[in-house]
């Protein structure tokens, strides 16, 4: 639990506490935790594993929104606004979670400010990428989104060493493309090009991105 972020300050008691108020959950591959627009009662903390939060269109298109990875939280808006799930949550691997229901996570905020000031933070952080996001879609060409969204993957879920950095996700190209908002040929024809070029290289689970020869 020292790893999560959201419980870094607690002391051993507090951490205690909330293993007392959680269940750990186990789920395979592609498990639906919960859809866009059903009631929400549980927030959860990612322990291992990741997660993909997307919505989707009227012919049944998906938009990938986020990509949650271990030590990171979700499904808190529903808790603090009583309103329905805003979006889908998907596991792309086997993954562990922590779910905390709605009654003792309020209380938990109630009486731990760290980890309110955590949330807010991270409330903060989703409208920022969002604005991001909607910038990327309104000024920049489709290539464009495709290397940027890789590299703030990188940055956010990636490993790095030296120049190299690995993002070890199992995202798909429909994945890939939905997050940038490009058609999948696109995405497929700059994955190509960037890896003639040896910036990237695709694996069976993972991207690895060589930022050295990146520039130009
Ligand atoms: P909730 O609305 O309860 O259920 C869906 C969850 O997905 C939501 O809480 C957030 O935790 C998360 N979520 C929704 N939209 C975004 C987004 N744009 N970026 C990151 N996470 C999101």
């Amino acid at each position: 639990l020292k790893k999560v972020q959201l419980f870094e300050s607690l002391n051993e008691e507090q951490l205690q506490h909330i293993l007392s108020i959680a269940d750990k959950q186990i789920f395979s591959a592609s498990t639906v935790l919960f859809h866009e627009n059903d009631p929400g009662d549980t927030f959860y903390v990612l322990l291992k594993g990741s997660i993909k939060i997307f919505t989707r269109g009227s012919t049944g298109e998906e938009k990938v929104l986020s990509i949650i990875g271990a030590g990171e939280s979700f499904g808190e808006l529903s808790l603090l606004d009583g309103r329905p799930r805003s979006a889908s949550a998907q596991t792309l691997e086997p993954t562990t979670v922590l779910s905390v229901h709605a009654k003792p996570f309020l209380e938990l905020l109630r009486q731990q400010f760290d980890i309110t000031r955590h949330i807010m933070a991270e409330l903060c952080r989703r409208l920022r990428d969002t604005n991001q996001h909607v910038y990327d879609l309104t000024f920049l060409d489709a290539r464009t989104r495709v290397l940027k969204n890789l590299i703030l993957l990188a940055n956010r879920h990636g490993q790095r060493s030296g120049s190299i950095i690995t993002i070890r996700i199992p995202l798909n190209y429909d994945e890939l493309a939905q997050m940038a908002g490009v058609p999948k040929q696109t995405l497929a024809q700059v994955l190509r090009d960037l890896q003639d070029r040896l910036i990237l290289n695709v694996g069976a689970n993972d991207y690895t991105l060589d930022l050295s020869r990146l520039n130009g």
